[in-house]
């Protein structure tokens, strides 16, 4: 196992120290975990199902509530935080799903707007007034995952892909610091898949978010992480880059042979998705 980012803490790293997670039902989603995530990096986190990836994403907001240890969030320690500081915390880390999350009958960019919710006043939300500068960031962000003249769509008359997008912008709309998304490609189809983590990887780069990424595919672990974390039954049990995670690694993480399905394209899907960034 190798160790990344174990440079001394920065202001906004992520930092998991001997953190362990105990559900209320006794089983354990999280054991031990030490790691530092460097403030701007782009994490993949793999493992079967079960391993204790969506664990490990949601512990970082509080969605998920860490039994001991320490888990700092730039200078916030999240563990046995106040309800008050919690929020603070989850208004500084945007979070992306797998099923979208949106508010299908309403228009994208009142869905884009619900990212500005944290900074309202309380009258503001009580009518649903948007002051004119959120409304300026929606649009930024719409722009930034290339969907901006679908502003006043509903969004369930947009493709799978396209309401990604517009995830991917509510969570930009927060201006966070940190981005997590959980399993966010595993209903889309493989071109599509990759432009949605081409999205997550531009603002990643362009804005220095720090973005931690469950996947489940291996290709797509490989072509778009800085580092890949790779669990097995609440453990990490890897921890490098995509050039070293090679079929053997993820053999041992996922304790089995690999299979056709721990790949998003066949070969020539992989082709026409291709590795290189959208013009
Ligand atoms: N709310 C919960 N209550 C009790 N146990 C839970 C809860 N959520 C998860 N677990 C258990 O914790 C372990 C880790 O689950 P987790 O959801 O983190 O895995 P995962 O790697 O995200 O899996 P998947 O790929 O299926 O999403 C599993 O054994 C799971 O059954
Ligand atoms: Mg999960």
């Amino acid at each position: 196992m190798t160790e990344q980012g174990s440079r001394a803490t920065a202001g906004r790293d992520i930092v998991f120290d001997d953190v362990s997670v105990v559900y209320p039902n006794g089983t354990k989603g999280l054991i031990d975990v030490s790691l530092t995530i460097p403030e701007g990096q782009f994490v993949v986190v793999v493992g079967l199902s079960g391993a204790g990836k969506s664990t490990l994403i949601r512990s970082i907001n509080g969605l998920v509530p860490v039994t001991s240890g320490s888990l700092r969030v730039g200078e916030t320690e999240v563990v046995g935080v106040g309800r008050r500081r919690l929020r603070q915390v989850r208004s500084d880390v945007g979070m992306i799903f797998q099923g979208f999350n949106l508010v299908t009958r309403r228009s994208v960019m009142k869905n884009v707007l619900t990212g500005r919710l944290h900074a309202q006043s309380w009258w503001a939300k009580l009518i649903g007034y948007h002051p004119p500068a959120d409304i300026e960031i929606a649009f930024d962000a719409l722009e930034r995952v290339g969907i901006v003249e679908k502003a006043w769509v509903r969004a369930s008359h947009l493709s799978g892909g396209q309401q990604q997008r517009v995830a991917i912008a509510r969570a930009l709309a927060q201006q966070p610091s940190v981005v997590l998304a959980d399993e966010p490609v595993a209903s889309l189809d493989p071109p599509t898949a990759n432009q949605v983590m081409r999205d997550l990887q531009r603002i990643n780069r362009e804005l220095g978010i720090t973005t931690v990424v469950n996947l489940h595919f291996l290709d797509l672990a490989r072509r778009y992480a800085d580092r890949i974390i790779g669990m097995r039954a609440g453990r990490v049990v890897f921890d490098g880059t995509g050039e070293q995670a090679d079929d053997k690694v993820f053999e041992d993480i996922y304790g089995r042979s690999l299979t056709a399905e721990d790949v998003s394209a066949t070969p020539t899907q992989v082709s026409v998705a291709g590795g290189d960034p959208a013009p």
